[in-house]
Parts: structure tokens; sequence; C-alpha cells
């Protein structure tokens, strides 16, 4: 009898240390692993463009019914339109100033339940995943400057951003960083961005947004973008 007790509770200790792995606000349970594909877009490429503004986003589930404008976890909703905050972001500055869209899918879609999001996230980082991408920019040597945008993941990248910093040569190539997030900002994410590619020149002219403030920051991201000097929009 004693044994048996004994089992149980190391089973219960081990249990418990497992689930203090990662903890902060985005700390939540694993139950449910149900998937949902993220709709695909097509990235298009313009010949002669030297802009790409590549981006990285994963629009969560959140219920906004009888909202039309709605900064919520992950999610700008405008005329019934779900957008991921980063892919919000990304689609004023190709508004602003031009150049070429291209989002960064995976083979595997994310989940877009928050909890089941954060854990995983959790589980990539933890593992230093390079998950497969499904996009690919074409001519990636035709642009100078990438403009390049990602959800702050656990006070770093999305290991997808891992996957598509390390697929190109961006040698002598300007990447212009942003970054969406609950409060964190950057964290250590420019140092990162250096590390991976040492030989291209990282802007300080970045933009950061907290979530709270994506919904109601096109003034703010449209200010960023003319700021840059880049404009190649046809008059
Ligand atoms: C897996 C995951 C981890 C996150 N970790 C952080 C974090 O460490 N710091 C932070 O400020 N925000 C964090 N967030 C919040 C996101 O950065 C924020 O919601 C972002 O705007 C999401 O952008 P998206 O809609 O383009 O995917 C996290 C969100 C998720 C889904």
């Amino acid at each position: 009898m004693r044994r048996w007790i004994g089992l149980f509770l190391s089973i219960v200790l081990i249990i418990s240390l497992c689930a203090c792995g990662k903890t902060d606000s985005f700390t939540k349970n694993n139950s449910n692993h149900k998937k949902t594909a993220i709709k695909e877009k097509e990235n298009t490429t313009t010949e002669n463009s030297h802009i790409l503004i590549a981006y990285f986003t994963v629009p969560e589930n959140v219920d906004t019914s009888g909202v039309d404008a709605v900064a919520g976890a992950s999610i700008v909703v405008k005329e019934n339109e779900n957008i991921g905050n980063t892919e919000y972001i990304a689609r004023i500055v190709k508004e602003t100033i031009g150049g070429d869209l291209f989002r960064i899918e995976t083979k595997d879609s994310y989940p877009l339940d928050h909890d089941i999001l954060v854990d995983q996230a959790a589980e990539e980082q933890d593992q230093d995943l390079r998950p497969e991408l499904s996009s690919h920019v074409e001519n990636f040597k035709q642009y100078d400057t990438i403009i390049l945008g990602f959800p702050n993941w656990w006070a770093d990248l999305p290991m997808p951003m891992y996957s598509f910093l390390e697929e190109y040569d961006f040698d002598a190539k300007t990447i212009i960083p942003f970054v969406t997030h609950g409060g964190s900002g950057f964290s250590s994410i420019l140092n990162t961005i250096s590390k991976l590619q040492p030989n291209a020149y990282v802007s300080d002219n970045t933009f950061s947004l907290s979530r709270e403030k994506v919904a109601n920051g096109e003034a703010k991201a449209k200010e960023w973008a003319e700021s840059l000097g880049l404009n190649v929009k046809p008059e």
C-alpha cells in the first residue's frame, strides 16, 4: 500500500513540475487539440519591386459577434473580415508605400485557439524547432529592403520566423522590423535578427505596437511607414 501511495505522489509531483515550465499570462491548459486552417492567401510579387513586406500572423479565434472593430487577443475585425494584428499593420504599410506583400505560412497551420496556441508555441521554442514553410519568396534577390513583421511570442520570434530568416540570403539587404505584442515590445528580438543575419543591416527605425492599440493604430502605422522614406507607390 505504502509503495502505491509513494508512486502516486511521485506522479503528481512530475505532472505539477511539467505544468510550471513556462509561466506568464500566456500560459494555459492543453485540453483541446482541434486545429483550424488559416485561410490561404496568394502571395504575389511584382517584377521590378525592391521592397518586400513579409509578415507572420496567427489570427486567433475570439468571439467578435456584434462588434466591428476589436483589438483582442490577436485579431482585428474590420467589415466582417478577421485579420491578425501583424497582418493588419502589414497591409497598412503596403497601402502607404507600396511594395510586395508576402505572408509567411507554415505547412502545418497553427491552432487558432489561444490556449492551445500558446502551449504549442512554448513547446516549439523549447525544442528550437524550425517549422516547415509552405510559402516561399520567388525571387528574393530582387529585394534590397525587407520590412519584416511578426508577433512577439514568448519574448522571442515565432519559430517560423527563424525558418524564414534562415531560408534566404539577406547579405547587404536592409531589414526593417515591426512587432505587435501584448506588452513586451521587441524583447531581445532585434538582437536575434542581427545574429541570424549578421551581414544584413537591421534598421533602427522600427515599429512596435501593443495589440490593444492595433485596431485603432492606422494613423500611427501610416506615419511610421511614411517615415521610412521608401514610397514606391505609383502616383
Ligand atoms: C503563443 C503566443 C505567445 C505570446 N507571447 C507574448 C509575449 O511573450 N509577450 C507579449 O508581449 N505578447 C505575447 N503574445 C501576444 C502577441 O504578441 C500579440 O497578441 C500579437 O499582436 C499577435 O499578433 P498576430 O495577431 O499578428 O498573430 C503572445 C501571443 C501568442 C499567441
